[in-house]
């Protein structure tokens, strides 16, 4: 019997790298075996895919060596950062580049960096359409990473450009779910006008992920831009209306209305639609649907998301 690869997996217990942990470990046929890395590897969650099977090991992006250790003798590297843990571009662009180093050093075979775009090459920090951000970005959680794109290419790893999209699962975890008006009606409330928003099943990103390595080296060298489905505020609504059985409105307000909320991150989340919304043709075209669902056939549609999440939904 072959030797099954190992792909090393940052971010195993969140969201992204818990669905490539689990992909490869439901597909025994992929070849591959997974490797969760975690910066505690006694997390209940840890120790739930250790009794799927995976391999879990203990290090953090913030500590050179533990990555190198951690992809050591690993044929792939899933690698991923975590703006929200703690809102700092420079740290993402730093944990970024300790994930390339230790790649380079391990020998990885295929490498795939969870990307956004560097939006200042869209949006130059002199327009003055949307604000400019901590000095120098205008969506301080896509520029780094589209900057780190360089960072990987630049030390010549074998590297797949995974572009994501806006999780579903938003609606259910960071309160972007409908949500009560004065007038007592659901309405989920977003700056994208009668625009195109990719949307994609969190853990989809992961199963697409795995299809990418099942590719071998066809698309090393590649960007590849990922989503369940481009959907307006207003078919959403519908989507949401139809699967919960009430009426949910959409409430589309200004990209400057979204900023002023208030809640950590507003003005960057608003500067993000805003460019999803000016730059839909451009945004939708990078993200295609039928290379998705080639890469992961079960890849999910919204409704079929919100048909698996709908008591998930806190209806505030
Ligand atoms: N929400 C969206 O719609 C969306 C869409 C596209 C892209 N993104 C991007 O996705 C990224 C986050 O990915 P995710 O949603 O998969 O994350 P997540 O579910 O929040 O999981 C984060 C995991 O990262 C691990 N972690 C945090 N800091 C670490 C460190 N210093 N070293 C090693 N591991 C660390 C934690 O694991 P342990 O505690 O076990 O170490 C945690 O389980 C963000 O950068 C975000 O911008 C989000």
């Amino acid at each position: 019997m072959t030797e099954k690869k190992i792909i090393a997996v940052a971010g195993a217990t969140g969201a992204q790298g818990g669905g490539l942990v689990r992909a490869i470990l439901s597909d025994p046929s992929s070849g591959f075996t997974a490797r969760a890395l975690t910066r505690d590897a006694g997390s209940d969650k840890a120790k739930a895919l250790a009794r799927l099977g995976a391999e879990v090991v203990a290090a953090d992006l913030d500590d050179l060596e533990s990555m190198k250790r951690a992809f050591k003798g690993a044929y792939g590297a899933y690698c991923v950062t975590f703006f929200w843990a703690h809102f700092s571009p420079e740290k993402e662009l730093a944990q970024a580049t300790a994930m390339a180093q230790a790649a380079k050093h391990a020998g990885v075979q295929h490498v795939i960096w969870s990307t956004l775009e560097d939006t200042r090459k869209w949006v130059p920090l002199s327009d003055s359409r949307m604000p400019t951000l901590m000095g120098k970005y205008k969506v301080p959680h896509f520029d780094a990473k589209g900057q780190a794109d360089q960072v990987f290419t630049e030390l010549g790893l074998p590297v797949t450009l995974l572009l994501t999209s806006f999780y579903w699962d938003n609606f259910i975890y960071i309160g972007m779910g409908p949500k009560k008006g004065p007038d007592g009606r659901l309405a989920i409330t977003l700056p994208m006008g009668d625009k195109k928003l990719p949307g994609i099943a969190a853990q989809d990103i992961g199963r697409c992920a795995l299809g990418i390595f099942k590719k071998g080296r066809e698309l090393i060298g590649k960007t590849v831009g990922i989503a369940g489905e481009h959907l307006t505020g207003a078919q959403m609504a519908a989507a949401f209306t139809k699967a919960l059985g009430q009426e949910v409105r959409y409430n589309e307000v200004p990209p400057e209305v979204y900023r002023s909320f208030g809640f950590p991150g507003a003005e960057d989340l608003g500067n993000m639609f805003q460019f999803k919304r000016d730059f839909e043709q451009y945004f939708c075209g990078a993200r295609n649907l039928g290379v998705a669902r080639a890469l992961n056939p079960s890849l999910e549609t919204f409704d079929q998301w919100l048909a698996r999440n709908k008591s998930r939904i806190p209806l505030e």
